[in-house]
């Protein structure tokens, strides 16, 4: 490949609590992303994966391993991501349109120009005429386009977006995850996309990488998804290659997921 938007080579992440247990959530964990690709990595709930995107993110330190953005060892944030995570992250006293605006006041961008962009950024999410209201005056849908208008406003050349639509009834979530291939596809950008939802990964991604389930998770397959583009992700589930690749990975995974449920029990 040649030099990866994002490469994470032989990650290896040990918790260690108050009273001196370990445990080593992931171990030697490589994933090396494009510039442009969209990547999906799915794995058992607990195996992980957020701790991986800390990692990418630059919030957490690794144990042992190595981080490169574009070639350059990453130190502190991770400052050509922009990320999006599970849980609300909008300022419940700020407008949509200052939510939007906050990373470029940040970077001290003339406040006009900056409400102009924003403005922008709310149209091509579909909420044109929103930018007025408050976060609690907007659906959990609404909430989650001002979210990625914020993320996406600063232009970064890697998003990591961890389980973003999880919360989100089936429908609403579809047309998120076709309004984000749209965006993705103008301009393309590397994502990394967390799930633990297989078919949401499938029919997103250009790749899925599979994790095991914890304790020291890591890759244990990694699915090239040739499905053409433009997709539709309700339509494109309803393929026969899409059920293929489903199968193919599920056979995969499934193990490490009965793993994960048995543990789960136990505690
Ligand atoms: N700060 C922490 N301290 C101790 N254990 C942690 C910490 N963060 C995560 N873990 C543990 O690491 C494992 C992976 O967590 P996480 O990355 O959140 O999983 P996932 O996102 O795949 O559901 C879990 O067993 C979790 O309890
Ligand atoms: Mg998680």
């Amino acid at each position: 490949m040649a030099v990866a938007a994002l490469a994470l080579e032989d990650i290896t992440v040990t918790f260690v609590s108050q009273d001196g247990a370990r445990y080593t959530a992931l171990r030697n964990t490589t994933l090396r992303i494009a510039p442009g690709e969209f990547v999906s990595v799915v794995g058992p709930t607990g195996c992980g994966k957020s701790t991986l995107l800390n990692v990418a993110v630059g919030l957490l330190q690794p144990s042992a391993g190595r981080i490169r953005v574009f070639d350059e060892p990453l130190a502190g944030l991770n400052r050509k991501a922009g990320y999006l995570f599970q849980t609300e992250a909008l300022m419940p006293w700020r407008t949509a349109l200052q939510n939007v605006t906050a990373g470029l006041e940040f970077r001290k961008t003339d406040p006009s120009q900056a409400a102009r962009q924003a403005g922008n950024w709310l149209q091509r999410v579909g909420l044109g005429g929103f930018g007025e209201r408050y976060p609690h005056q907007l659906s959990g849908g609404m909430r989650k386009r001002v979210a990625l208008a914020q993320t996406l406003i600063l232009d970064p050349q890697i998003i990591l977006m961890d389980e973003p639509f999880s919360a989100l009834d089936i429908q609403t979530r579809q047309l998120m995850e076709n309004e984000l291939l749209e965006l993705w596809s103008a301009n393309r950008k590397s994502v990394v996309f967390i799930t633990h939802d297989l078919e949401e990964a499938i029919s997103l991604s250009d790749r899925v990488v599979v994790l095991s389930a914890g304790p020291e998770a890591h890759p244990i397959g990694e699915f090239d998804i040739d499905l053409p583009r433009p997709r539709d992700v309700a339509e494109i589930r309803l393929a026969p290659r899409f059920i293929e690749l489903h199968t193919l990975i599920w056979r995969a995974m499934k193990n490490e997921v009965l793993k994960s449920y048995a543990r789960q029990q136990k505690q």
